[in-house]
């Protein structure tokens, strides 16, 4: 039983996972945009919630004072789970700057301004975990979501480096997940390739349970993702069901 700082909390793959952990006994502090999302969403799960907080995580500069609040609060908070995120339409990231630094700032800054004095707290302590959702669309840039995709690829990067600073008494897993059916994906023509938000679940506790640092979801995609990044680029460019 312990305590998990949720960022994101009312985004579907986490609520998944939320519930998995509080059959467990786990308590959480959620941080989610906004309560009329939140609430609705979290009426099973009364029991396990410690606090709700509630921010616009796009506000990068806003989330350090959060952070703090939260720690001086809850200091035996031994997990972070960081689930927030933005696809946004490839086409529109193209043609206005806000979109693409949408794109940018929720997939990546906003994450990393999270994650430093997350960090720093845990680093205080001496012990805990966090993980962190990012996306196949990281591994190798694709017409279809490349601004979003590098954001979540950049942010994979700056989890490496993380890990390494703070290992080996804090694990820092990466959960890059493959195509889940939930709102994020609503308008997406669905294949044998989505998996259910329950089933990501399942694998996402699973990898955070065994301090993995890196696990795809389902696990079949580390096997895709190592062939779509090592392929030579005169080889990529030729597949077009790959390339697009
Ligand atoms: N679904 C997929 O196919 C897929 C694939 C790979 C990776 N992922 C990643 O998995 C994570 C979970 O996504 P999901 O599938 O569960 O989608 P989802 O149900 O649509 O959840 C997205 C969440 O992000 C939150 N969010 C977006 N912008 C925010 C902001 N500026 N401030 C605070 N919260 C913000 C949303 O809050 P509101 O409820 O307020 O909108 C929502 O809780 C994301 O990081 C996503 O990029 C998803």
């Amino acid at each position: 039983m312990g305590q998990i700082l949720i960022f994101g909390a009312s985004s579907t793959v986490a609520l998944a996972c939320a519930k998995i952990w509080a059959r467990r006994g786990d308590e959480f502090i959620l941080v989610a945009r906004t309560r009329e999302r939140l609430t609705p969403k979290i009426q099973g799960l009364r029991n396990s919630v410690l606090a709700e907080y509630f921010q616009d995580l796009g506000d990068c500069g806003e989330n350090q004072a959060l952070v703090d609040e939260i720690f001086l609060k809850y200091p035996r908070i031994d997990k972070v789970f960081i689930a927030h995120g933005y696809l946004g339409g490839q086409a529109e990231s193209e043609n206005t700057w806000q979109e693409a630094e949408k794109q940018i700032c929720v997939n990546y800054m906003s994450v990393v301004s999270l994650l430093h004095p997350c960090a720093d707290h845990l680093s205080a302590r001496g012990k805990g975990q966090i993980a962190v959702l990012t996306s196949v669309a990281g591994q190798r840039g694709r017409p279809r979501n490349y601004t979003y995709g590098s954001a979540k690829g950049g942010l994979s990067i700056f989890l490496q480096g993380l890990r390494s600073r703070l290992w080996p008494r804090i694990a820092v897993t990466d959960l890059v997940l493959g195509p889940v059916d939930t709102p994020m994906t609503k308008d997406h023509r669905k294949n044998f390739s989505f998996a259910t938000a329950e089933s990501a679940a399942l694998k996402i506790v699973s990898a955070v349970d065994r301090r993995v640092s890196r696990a795809f979801v389902p696990g079949y995609w580390r096997w895709v993702c190592l062939l779509v990044r090592l392929m030579p680029e005169a080889v990529f460019q030729r597949l077009k069901f790959l390339r697009d």
